[in-house]
């Protein structure tokens, strides 16, 4: 028997053994993200469990930008479509969807209290857990170390510091004859990516969250206007004008084809960068984005997404021990090995392959901890506003539209006119 029909032999015994306890093997259909390596590592994770259980699991793939994938899971959920048993969702999505999901609490025995508390608290609406922790993010700052040592520059503590950098090797790069070169890449399309690039610009000055943990608009304030200004000044210097239609697959195109010397993204561009076919394989060096000031403060907007079963699923016991198994130790553990996919299992940040794979999750623990969250929590339903109000309102100041002053004025109005009656 060749290894293939071994593995097909075992599959079917599986299944008839299941068959033959009286379970009934069940379809269940999982969206999951496609972002790089995302949807392979989802079908590896799936098929595991496929196989372990006898049922049978279907991955749809879902659009890059997380606004978009928002609006489509909008569609289902309204529709109360049992289309898709489990959402992958955004960390900013439990308050806007909870009334779609099932509470986990009923199925977990407590499995959840292994996981980041800050990341239960946040998926845990009315009471409720409306899905498990996955995995979390925080936006970090991509260097090229050859190209540091090269010109003799340090990496950067300020985003002046970035600038200036930028500058020279952008410069010398470009005389070299590689007239394709950018200082800095980065998410600057109007889609919640900038939000999370923007977040980090203003927190990094001191200039808060947008809206702060009480519910007052806070963003009007000079320390964002500062921040907005310098983002509004790279366009066309440091970094190319199509970054202000770039989401993070496009930022790493151009990064790990060799044509950027840094670049903000998310850890799931670090296991990429260091492939096979990476252009910039063991070249690159991955630190906290930059303070705003000498006064200001590394930051990162805390990202990551959850697991959650929906509440027109017909599969809802299964669809739970699925996800309870993607979410486990040892899940978490392969993801985070093979595609820098941050634990959220504090235990997984000791682990010495884990830390051999992707040395950073050790240095920046302190930068995945505290992670600067966007206000999703204190807006609840009006976060999808929110955000698009404040992303729409930076991408004028970015494309030259509108002036710091003048966006913020804008926005800060508009957001107290969402907020008005209590958010
Ligand atoms: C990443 C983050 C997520 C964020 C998104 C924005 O996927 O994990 O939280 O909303 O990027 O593009």
């Amino acid at each position: 028997m060749s290894r293939l029909n071994v593995s097909q032999w075992m599959l079917g015994a599986v299944a008839v053994v299941a068959f033959a306890a009286g379970v009934q093997a069940k379809t269940l259909t999982i969206s999951c993200g496609a972002v790089g390596a995302e949807k392979q590592l989802c079908e590896e994770g799936t098929q595991a469990w496929a196989e372990q259980t006898g049922h049978d699991v279907k991955v749809v793939s879902t659009p890059n930008s997380a606004t978009e994938r928002l609006s489509l899971y909008q569609q289902l959920l309204a529709a109360q479509s049992g289309d898709v048993d489990i959402f992958q969702i955004d960390v900013v999505w439990p308050g806007m969807l909870a009334k779609h999901l099932v509470d986990l609490s009923e199925y977990t025995g407590g499995a959840e209290d292994a996981h980041f508390k800050s990341l239960v608290q946040n998926n845990t609406v009315d009471g409720r857990l409306v899905a498990m922790p996955w995995f979390t993010d925080a936006g970090v700052l991509y260097y090229r170390k050859d190209l540091l040592e090269k010109y003799d520059q340090d990496v950067p503590e300020t985003w002046q510091d970035l600038t200036n950098s930028a500058r020279v090797v952008m410069a010398g790069e470009r005389e070299a004859g590689n007239d394709r070169f950018w200082g800095y890449v980065w998410q600057g399309r109007a889609y919640e990516g900038l939000t999370c690039n923007a977040l980090e610009w203003v927190s990094s000055y001191n200039g808060g969250t947008i809206v702060d943990a009480d519910g007052k608009v806070t963003i009007n304030n000079p320390h964002a206007r500062e921040a907005l200004a310098l983002a509004a000044s790279w366009i066309d210097d440091i970094s190319p004008r199509s970054v202000l239609n770039y989401t993070e697959e496009e930022a790493r195109g151009v990064f790990q084809s060799g044509n950027a010397l840094f670049m903000r993204n998310w850890p799931y561009a670090w296991s990429l960068a260091q492939s096979e076919d990476s252009s910039v394989k063991d070249k690159v060096g991955v630190v906290a984005l930059p303070k705003g000031g000498e006064d200001g403060s590394h930051t990162g907007t805390l990202g990551g997404w959850q697991l959650a079963v929906s509440r027109y699923s017909e599969n809802t016991e299964e669809a739970a021990d699925l996800v309870l198994f993607l979410t486990s130790y040892e899940e978490q553990k392969r993801r985070a090995i093979q595609g820098s996919y941050n634990p959220t299992i504090p235990g997984l940040y000791k682990d010495e392959e884990v830390l051999t794979a992707v040395p950073f999750f050790g240095e920046l623990f302190e930068t995945f901890k505290n992670g600067v969250p966007r206000p999703s929590s204190v807006t609840g339903e009006s976060y999808g506003r929110v955000s698009n109000a404040f992303f729409n309102a930076t991408h004028q100041v970015l494309s030259g539209e509108a002036e710091p002053e003048q966006a913020l004025s804008g926005l800060e109005r508009q957001l107290q006119r969402v907020g008005r009656r209590g958010w």
